[in-house]
């Protein structure tokens, strides 16, 4: 079966980001001028996944308005002649049809995801975390859902990890197969880097089998009370086939501030921003 459907989890508190989260929801801070949700929109509709869910929390309503149209915005721009600022904007809402998904406790992203069964159903969908920005030739979910149809499992996006990072992030243990593909015997989540079975972390994004719901509601909470993600694709991962993905492309976390500011230079030097480049030489060259 196709993959039509995403859930993307938005609802934590976003810690690392106070103060400017106690009022912006922090999928809504900008990697330079757009907000790292809409480059996960805009991945899974290049991806031929047009239905999506995103799950959010009270206080976070601001998150539905970037994806609404907005006409009086739209009538004042079109007033000024800016009639391709327009077709931009409204290119955003057209991007895909999104359901927004209520999760009234922040229970976790294991938890977030369950929000999503309903949305689902009985059919594989793929979760994108937005904090996880990719830059690929071509869209990472894309190779993914190619992925998960040839073989029938779970598909999971990993990179090989630095040793600080490893415990920090969900580990696999890797029985390597062709190519970037890797079957998983197991997954850990934040193990002490002596006892990681590798170091291949998990990325943000994932193509489940919707079994996954089964094992998340089956799922005892860990010691935070929160209900993870990874414990349930391991439990998968005993039962059937369950792969991962060492994607190419440039991976930014931007789920910590230096990321977010990282991810807005990478992507301002993509876009052929000389002055900044320049600027930033300087920078460097008065640092030395
Ligand atoms: P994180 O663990 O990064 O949490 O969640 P966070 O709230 O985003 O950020 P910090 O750690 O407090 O700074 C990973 C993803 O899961 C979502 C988050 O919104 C993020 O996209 N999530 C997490 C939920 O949707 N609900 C939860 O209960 C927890």
């Amino acid at each position: 079966m196709n993959v039509r459907k995403a859930v993307i989890p938005a609802a934590g508190f976003g810690t690392r980001f106070l103060p400017v989260t106690r009022s912006v929801p922090k999928v809504l801070l900008p990697v330079l001028d757009t907000p790292s949700i809409h480059y996960m929109v805009e991945e899974a509709a290049q991806s031929g996944i047009r239905d999506i869910a995103i799950v959010i929390s009270e206080g976070q309503e601001a998150l539905t308005r970037y994806f609404n149209p907005n006409a009086k915005l739209e009538k004042a721009l079109a007033s000024q002649g800016k009639d391709e600022l327009v077709q931009r904007l409204r290119a955003i809402s057209d991007m895909a049809n999104i359901t927004y998904v209520h999760q009234a406790k922040a229970l976790g992203l294991g938890h977030a995801v369950l929000m999503g069964r309903d949305f689902v159903g009985d059919e594989p969908f793929a979760v994108f975390l937005p904090d996880d920005l990719i830059w690929a030739e071509k869209p990472t979910i894309r190779d993914m859902t190619a992925i998960y149809e040839q073989h029938q499992g779970s598909v999971i996006a990993v990179r090989e990890a630095t040793p600080e990072r490893v415990p920090n992030l969900g580990i696999i243990d890797p029985e390597h197969l062709a190519g970037n593909l890797i079957r998983v015997k197991r997954m850990v989540e934040k193990p002490r880097l002596e006892d990681a079975p590798s170091r291949l972390g998990v990325i943000g994004r994932y193509v489940l089998d919707p079994q996954v719901f089964s094992e998340l509601e089956n799922g005892k909470p860990g010691a935070l009370g929160e209900i993870q993600l990874t414990d349930a694709i391991n439990a998968l991962a005993q039962k059937k086939g369950v792969y991962a993905y060492e994607f190419p492309g440039v991976h930014i976390d931007v789920g910590v501030p230096s990321g977010l500011v990282k991810a807005s230079v990478y992507e301002a030097l993509h876009r052929g921003d000389d002055d900044l480049r320049q600027w930033l030489r300087g920078l460097l060259d008065d640092r030395k």
